[in-house]
C-alpha cells in the first residue's frame, strides 16, 4: 500500500498556500543578482527592524534555553502596548499561527466560515485544512463589505466571520459600525489588523464589550520583523485560555521575544519608518495613476492594488520578475487581472515605474 493512501481524503486535492517568492529561489533564473532584487510582493517593511533589535539579538546569550511557554512577560509587554489586560492576549509565530489556532479551536468538519472575498488567503487555507466549509461573500465593486449579505448567509453552523482591516489585497477599510453590526449577530468575528499601524483604525476598544470579538495584530509589517515571525491576538479571555492550551509548546522563539521587547522600546523610530512608508505610498499612487494602462486603488495599508487595464497581470508579473522586481498578481473574481505592489523606498518606486514604462509604455 502506498503511504499516500493514508492521507485524509479531503486533503488529497488541497493545493496549499501560494506564498511570496523568496529572492534566493530566483538565483540563476533571472539576470539580476539576489541582492539587487526589489521585493515588493509580501508587504514587508523596506526599512527593516529597529537597530536596537539587531544589537540585542547579537548580545543575547540564552539561545540554548526554551522560552516561557505561558508567554507571561511577552503578554505583559503586549498588554502595555495594546492597552488591554494580558488575560486577553496570546502571541503566535506570526499572526498566521493565531488564525490557524483559532480555526482549529472553533471549526470542525462541516462548520462554516464566512470570508469576504477577495481577502487574505490564510483564512480559507486554515478552514479547508480543518474540513470547514467556506461561505464566500464577494465584496462590492468598491471593495466594501455588504453587511446585509454577510448576515443573510449566517446559519447555526457559522463559526467565524473574517474581516481583514485594512483588507489584503484591496487595502480598504471596514468601518466600526459595520463591524459592530456583525458582532451583534453573536457570531465570532475576527478583525485582522495586520496593517493597523498604517491605517490607525482599530476596534480594540470593543474587545471588552463583545465576547465574540477577536483582534489580530502582527510585528511583521510596522516593526519590520516578518522574518522572525511574531504576532498577537486579543481574544475573549476564555478563548485566550484555550488558544494557550492547544498551541504547540514554546511557539514564540526567544529571538522574537527579544525583538518584541526592543521594538516596543523604539516605537518612535519604527513609527517614523511607518510615516515614510505612508508618504511613499502617496508618491507611488501618483506615479501609478500616470500610467494609462494601470488603475491603482487608494490604500490604507502599505501596498497598492492595481487593475491591469491592458495586457495580462500574470505576464506583467513575470516581466517584472525577469527585471528583478517582485510583485503579486491576482486572477480571482473582483481582482481579475490585478497586481499588488508593496510600498518600498523612493528608489524602489523609481525602479518599478521605470520597468513598468519599459514593459507597457506610458
Ligand atoms: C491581512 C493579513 N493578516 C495576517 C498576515 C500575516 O502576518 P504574520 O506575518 O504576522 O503571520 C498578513 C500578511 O501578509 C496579512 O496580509
Amino acid at each position: 500500500m502506498g503511504i499516500e493512501k493514508l492521507i485524509r481524503k479531503d486533503l488529497i486535492a488541497f493545493g496549499g498556500y501560494s506564498a511570496a517568492t523568496s529572492p534566493e529561489t530566483l538565483d540563476g533564473k533571472i539576470d539580476v543578482a539576489t541582492r539587487d532584487i526589489v521585493k515588493l510582493d509580501a508587504n514587508e517593511n523596506p526599512y527593516g527592524c529597529s537597530p536596537r533589535v539587531q544589537k540585542a539579538l547579537a548580545r543575547y546569550k540564552q539561545y540554548n534555553i526554551y522560552p516561557d511557554d505561558g508567554q507571561e512577560r511577552l503578554r505583559k509587554m503586549l498588554s502595555d502596548y495594546a492597552g488591554i489586560d494580558s488575560k486577553y492576549i496570546v502571541a503566535g509565530s506570526g499572526s498566521n499561527q493565531l488564525i490557524d489556532l483559532l480555526v482549529r479551536l472553533l471549526v470542525a468538519k462541516g462548520d462554516e466560515v464566512i470570508n469576504c472575498t477577495p481577502t487574505f488567503g490564510i483564512y480559507s487555507f486554515s478552514t479547508r485544512l480543518c474540513g470547514g466549509t467556506l461561505v464566500e461573500v464577494p465584496r462590492r465593486d468598491d471593495f466594501s463589505i455588504d453587511i446585509g449579505k454577510v448576515k443573510s448567509v449566517i446559519t447555526p453552523k457559522t463559526k467565524i466571520i473574517f474581516i481583514a482591516n485594512p483588507n489584503n489585497p484591496t487595502a480598504t477599510l471596514t468601518g466600526r459600525k459595520d463591524v459592530q453590526a456583525l458582532l451583534d449577530t453573536g457570531v465570532p468575528v475576527v478583525v485582522d489588523e495586520a496593517y493597523y499601524e498604517f491605517s490607525q483604525k482599530t476596534v480594540i476598544p470593543l474587545v471588552k464589550k463583545y465576547d465574540n470579538l477577536i483582534v489580530l495584530r502582527t510585528f511583521s509589517k510596522w516593526a519590520g520583523l516578518a522574518g522572525l515571525r511574531v504576532g498577537y491576538g486579543l481574544f475573549p479571555p476564555q478563548i485566550a485560555d484555550f488558544i494557550l492550551r492547544i498551541k504547540i509548546p514554546y511557539n514564540v522563539n526567544v529571538a522574537a521575544l527579544v525583538a518584541v521587547e526592543e521594538s516596543l522600546k523604539d516605537v518612535d523610530y519604527l513609527m517614523a519608518s511607518v510615516d515614510k512608508i505612508i508618504a511613499e505610498r502617496e508618491c507611488l499612487f501618483t506615479e501609478l495613476k500616470k500610467i494609462k494602462w494601470l488603475k491603482p486603488y487608494p490604500s490604507e495599508a502599505n501596498f497598492i492594488l492595481c487593475d491591469v487595464l491592458k495586457g495580462n497581470a500574470k505576464k506583467l508579473f513575470q516581466q517584472l520578475q525577469s527585471k528583478g522586481i517582485l510583485v503579486r498578481y491576482f486572477d480571482q473574481t473582483r481582482v481579475k487581472n490585478c497586481i499588488r505592489i508593496s510600498v518600498g523606498k523612493p528608489e524602489h518606486t523609481d525602479a518599478l515605474i521605470k520597468a513598468l514604462r519599459q514593459i507597457g509604455g506610458k
